[in-house]
């Protein structure tokens, strides 16, 4: 099996180019060791632990499935109930992780608590200001969610394809490409875009080991790019979710000039969570990007992580290099 080395490899001691980022509900220890496993980089959601001492145990239980690094990733996002943000930190400090991918506002006072600590820390963001503010804070790397992608893509609404090489263009730390990445040929394509390695959600949700509903992993594989919805945009808290009945209904009543209390019961994180443990697709909101239109399978991790790689490694020793002409010796 070839090994492509980038940056983000050495700096994070980590065999592939490969990051799965923090997703909610979903970033759970059987996944978060497969992907360890398979020498790429899991990262546990911190929030999806109800209290900092079930993530302390949830580290403990990833640590458990494997002895290789993961990541935990702490998501700073404006929230109805107060988060105990300190308290998490400590959890994840103190169950010796060396790595974290924060998201959301500007992670200063963690950076602050967790550098002198020895942790290493990918911030993900959705703008080249942001990622530069990060980068100045003290960040190892930056990761960068393009307009595609599933969750939050900010406002901007600038696609990977100028979003990656504009932050290569400004920063000098390394760079993880994020939104729309599913197979090799993406990876390719980041790489040549200027990133150092790719992160993905919506592809590691259609893993076997993913711990969803498997009616959800399929309506993942039978989804199209087109089957997702832009929420929120009204509110500048822009979401990329599945399209379903729920989320149309919320797309509609903002339209119509509807506010947050006025959809607040549509979008319960508790009626998300339905949907990935019982199957519903109807019962509330899910996060799916539209890569989901290059899903075609449920692969265990390990077969995704070694297929992203190896036709990466393909693209990039046979159908690129035979593309250089030979140079034309004079006779
Ligand atoms: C189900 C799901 C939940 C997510 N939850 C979070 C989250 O809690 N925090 C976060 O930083 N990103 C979250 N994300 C975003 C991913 O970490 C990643 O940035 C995104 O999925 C990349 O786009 P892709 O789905 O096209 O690969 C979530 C994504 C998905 C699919």
């Amino acid at each position: 099996m070839s090994a492509l080395r980038t940056r983000f490899t050495e700096t994070f001691g980590i065999e592939h180019p490969i990051v799965q980022g923090g997703m909610q509900w979903v970033g759970r220890a059987e996944l978060v060791a497969a992907v360890a496993e398979a020498g790429a980089l899991g990262c546990l959601t911190a929030l999806t632990q109800p209290t900092p001492e079930a993530l302390t145990a949830e580290i403990a239980r990833t640590k458990e499935m494997t002895d290789r690094p993961f990541g935990v990733n702490l998501t700073i996002l404006p929230t109805i109930t107060p988060v105990p943000y300190d308290e998490y930190r400590q959890a994840i400090v103190e169950s010796g992780i060396r790595i974290v991918e924060t998201a959301g506002n500007l992670p200063t006072e963690h950076v602050e608590a967790l550098r002198p600590r020895g942790v290493k820390i990918i911030h993900k963001c959705t703008s080249v200001r942001h990622a530069l503010k990060a980068q100045s804070l003290g960040v190892d790397a930056v990761s960068i969610d393009g307009f595609e992608c599933a969750g939050h893509p900010g406002e901007d609404d600038v696609p990977g394809l100028v979003l990656i090489p504009r932050a290569a263009e400004e920063l000098s730390i390394p760079i993880i490409a994020s939104g729309g990445f599913g197979d090799g040929r993406g990876l390719v394509a980041a790489l040549a875009l200027g990133a150092d390695g790719i992160n993905m959600g919506s592809r590691f949700m259609a893993t076997v080991e993913a711990p969803i509903h498997d009616t959800v992993k399929q309506a993942i594989v039978e989804g199209t790019e087109l089957d997702t919805e832009l929420i929120f945009r009204q509110l500048r808290n822009t979401s990329r979710v599945a399209s379903n009945a729920v989320s149309r209904e919320v797309v509609e009543e903002l339209r119509q000039g509807a506010g947050f209390q006025d959809v607040r019961h549509l979008v319960a994180g508790a009626r998300g969570r339905t949907v990935y443990e019982e199957g519903d697709l109807d019962a509330g909101i899910w996060s799916v990007g539209q890569v989901q239109g290059l899903i075609h399978d449920v692969p265990t991790v390990r077969e995704l992580v070694d297929r992203v790689v190896a036709e990466a490694s393909d693209i990039i020793s046979a159908r690129l290099a035979g593309l250089v002409a030979d140079p034309v010796t004079a006779g």
